[in-house]
């Protein structure tokens, strides 16, 4: 279980400068809109450093399952966090959004911001929202801090005070404020992240938000940066865009290892050594995928052009993350001898990484599809996302590709008697298979995209390793 400094005590005993101020001011109710990954996520947090947080959520089901203390998903610790925060009281859900307002000093909106078909940033989510949220503030009598947690374009926060000041008929600034927060947590994580975050950044406009923003975030470590809300809103931008470049560098590198006969991840590991580089984001693999990295990548390139400021680097890390997927079913078509056609491949692992079950723009889904057209047939297995990933085929698949795609219920069951494997995600029990189960391939080959089986193990059972990145010497 993640364990944060200061954890357990309420927010307002604790020490340090963020705690003292807070100490003095009245207690606060923080409100979670959106209880999705951030959402669920940040409540716990809130309640973990000891603030009464109520949530809200559009979808009863959800409302029901986070109101018992039930993870809608499944993250490292979430559940015995939730469950905990749940039963000390700290946080409930509201049951609907009414009291949900009444009750929020400041209200978090943790809601979708996806992409539309042009890349760009789709923000009716939140423009609604506003809507609604002004209509309630007309009728009440208190301040309210509305806080924008969304990832959304630069500009966004002004937008929504401008909406709700008109369905208000309130004044910004005087009757309530809008301020920016953006959020870095990272799915397979969310706990630890929530809990001990690496900065805490707000965008705001006015002294008393910059307060109140202060006192939520009483307890937590991590240094708190006040920004003007543009600002706030181009660092989380800024931050993924940069992460996902590191990324696409690696991918690109990996591709020359392979022609010249060397191996990526030591060479990387070498490049991270130095501290103005530092090793993270270096590990070569089948591309980025996730809710986060392509969608905002893409919005951030599409808000700029708006902008009319062309932005080439971060353009260039989506265009290699794009053919990336093509390179690993070339490694494995190469591999086969120039043919996959009729062949049955054992793709291991649907999420978009390790530890968690979401598999939006999983990597997974493009290397299928790529696979498919090749002629193979596949063989699916996850520990935690294979319902999750059958619900998204259709989404990707043109045509329905009958007998040609089977789940498989264990990672043996996938691997006994199909031609190869394709290692697509790091899951642990992938690495803790014993060689008897690879043993099992047909070909007696593998093609690991995540570099994440020993080849010890690989050599023990006579196969032939392929690993993303790596070329023969
Ligand atoms: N998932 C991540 O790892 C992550 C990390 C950092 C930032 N973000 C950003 O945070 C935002 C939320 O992401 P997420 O992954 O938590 O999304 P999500 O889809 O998991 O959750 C969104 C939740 O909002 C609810 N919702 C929709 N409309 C609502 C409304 N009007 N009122 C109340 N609830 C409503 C949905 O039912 C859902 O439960 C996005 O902008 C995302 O880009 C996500």
């Amino acid at each position: 279980m993640p364990r944060a400094k200061g954890q357990g005590r309420p927010a307002r005993e604790k020490a340090g400068a963020r705690g003292a101020e807070a100490a003095r001011e009245p207690p606060l109710t923080l409100g979670v809109s959106g209880l999705g990954f951030v959402g669920v996520a940040m409540s716990v947090a809130f309640a973990h450093y000891g603030h009464d947080v109520v949530g809200y959520d559009v979808v009863d089901r959800r409302r029901e399952e986070v109101g018992r203390g039930h993870a809608p998903f499944f993250d490292p610790g979430l559940e015995e966090e939730l469950s905990s925060a749940v039963k000390s009281g700290r946080l409930r859900v509201a049951k609907d959004r009414e009291s949900f307002f009444r009750d929020a000093d400041v209200v978090f909106l943790c809601l979708p911001t996806p992409s539309r078909s042009d890349g760009s940033v789709e923000t009716s989510f939140l423009e609604e929202e506003a809507l609604r949220l002004g209509k309630l503030l007309r009728r009440s009598r208190s301040w309210k801090l509305i806080v924008v947690k969304s990832t959304s374009p630069p500009g966004t926060v002004r937008k929504i005070e401008r909406i709700i000041a008109g369905e208000s008929g309130k004044k910004p600034g005087e009757d309530f404020s809008v301020a920016s927060n953006p959020e870095f947590l990272a799915e397979g994580n969310l706990v630890r992240d929530a809990l001990e975050p690496s900065r805490i950044v707000v965008g705001t406009s006015d002294e008393r938000s910059e307060r109140t923003l202060r006192q939520a975030y009483s307890g937590f470590p991590g240094p708190f940066v006040a920004l003007p809300p543009t600002s706030s809103e181009l660092v989380k931008y800024s931050s993924n865009a940069l992460l996902a470049v590191k990324v696409s560098f690696a991918n690109e590198i990996a591709r020359l290892a392979e022609k010249v006969g060397s191996d990526v991840y030591p060479v990387m590991e070498a490049v991270g050594m130095d501290p103005r580089l530092g090793k993270a984001f270096l590990r070569a693999g089948p591309g980025f995928g996730g809710s986060c990295f392509p969608k905002d990548l893409k919005g951030l390139v599409a808000f700029a052009r708006q902008m009319g400021v062309p932005l080439p680097v971060t353009d260039a890390a989506l265009n290699v993350n794009e053919t990336q997927a093509r390179h690993v079913v070339d490694l494995a078509e190469t591999a086969s001898g120039g043919l996959l056609a009729g062949r049955e491949v054992a793709l291991l692992g649907l999420a978009f990484k390790r530890d968690t079950d979401d598999v939006r723009e999983s990597r997974a889904y493009p290397i299928l599809g790529e696979l498919l057209k090749r002629g193979a047939l596949v063989r699916l297995h996850d520990p935690k996302a294979a319902e999750s990933f059958r619900a998204g085929l259709p989404k990707i698949l043109s045509v329905d590709p009958g007998p040609r795609v089977r789940f498989c219920e264990t990672p043996e069951e996938a691997l006994r008697g199909a031609n190869l494997a394709l290692v697509q995600c790091d899951w642990e029990e992938y690495a803790a298979l014993p060689p008897s189960a690879w043993k099992e391939l047909k070909d007696r080959l593998v093609i690991d995209a995540r570099r994440s089986v020993d080849p010890a193990t690989m050599r023990r059972a006579g196969v032939r390793y392929v690993a993303i990145g790596k070329g023969e010497p």
